[in-house]
């Protein structure tokens, strides 16, 4: 018996009962789960029938196994006779794609980090750093959080680690802590992709007085670019009308001239008709 049996019967009921059944849906999935050094493979295959797995066939097993009672008949048939084995497909499936991308699966790649704060007032107490760890590969890091070069784990929680569904993951760490002046807070990250680890040290933005002087400062460096601003486009204005009319003038400068060179031109052809008529008249 054929495991595609299934989705014929589907079409079957959707011809002829399709008055009752508004429709059916049939799925078939192949899997393949890779050990992380891809040297054990588990092939998986899987029949759905309106969303529900009624079949599967597992390579570790070398098995069938159904889900529904009709699953478990085909699949009661299906493991009889070894030539419905699909135990090859480890090698001209699984094996030939991860051959063909393990060089993505295996690749290393460092994470990113950013560290902040959480905490809006920066005078509210306690204040929330936040370490975010993200667009790494494989699974598997370490973040820590130093204060003065030693491990803090009071006042930490963190994430799992998460997988953003496109081979990376992220892990987000926070602290929750009460700030001494001068101290030096910083995250700490160990990965595999790393020879060493990474560590970002956390600056606190300025105190208040010196942020009110940086406004101020700001406020009036914005002031002199208006003013600059308007006082050029004053200029700007101011010489376009010059330039307007000294072309005025250029043109009825032209205008005189080529009157001029018109007039003068029908002289001189009076003058040449002049000297035909005497040439005519010998
Ligand atoms: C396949 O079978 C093995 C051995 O029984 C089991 O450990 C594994 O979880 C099964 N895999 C799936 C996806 O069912
Ligand atoms: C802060 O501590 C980290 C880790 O101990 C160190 O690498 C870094 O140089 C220190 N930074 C300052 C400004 O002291």
């Amino acid at each position: 018996m054929s495991p595609c049996a299934p989705s014929l019967l589907c079409m079957l009921l959707g011809l002829f009962t399709f008055r009752a059944v508004d429709g059916c849906y049939a799925q078939a999935y192949r899997q393949c789960y890779y050990t992380r050094d891809l040297v054990t493979i588990e092939f998986i295959y899987s029949w759905y029938f309106n969303k529900a797995e009624y079949l599967r066939y597992n390579s570790t097993t070398d098995r069938y196994t159904g889900f529904t009672v009709y699953g478990a008949k085909m699949a009661e048939s299906l493991n009889l006779d070894p030539k419905n084995s699909l135990y090859s497909h480890v090698y001209t499936f699984c094996k030939y794609n991860s051959d063909n991308y393990a060089s993505n699966v295996l690749k290393k790649v460092k994470p990113k980090v950013m560290v902040r704060s959480q905490t809006s007032e920066p005078d509210i107490l306690p204040a929330m750093l936040l370490c975010t760890v993200y667009d790494y590969h494989p699974k598997g890091i370490k973040v820590s959080w130093l204060r003065d070069g030693k491990v803090v784990t009071e006042g930490v929680s963190s994430t799992e680690e998460l997988s953003d569904g496109d081979w990376y993951y992220q892990f987000h760490t926070y602290l929750e802590y009460i700030p001494k002046p001068g101290e030096n807070i910083s995250c700490m990250v160990q990965h595999e992709s790393l020879t060493q680890p990474l560590i970002y040290t956390w600056k606190p933005s300025l105190p208040v007085d010196q942020r009110n002087k940086l406004i101020i400062g700001i406020f009036l460096l914005v002031l002199g670019m208006v003013l600059a601003i308007a006082g050029f486009l004053y200029y700007m204005l101011g010489s376009k009308g010059r330039v307007a009319k000294q072309t005025s003038q250029t043109i009825s400068l032209e205008r005189t001239t080529s009157e001029i060179s018109e007039s003068s031109q029908s002289s001189q052809t009076s003058q040449t008709s002049q000297t035909a008529l005497q040439t005519s008249n010998p």
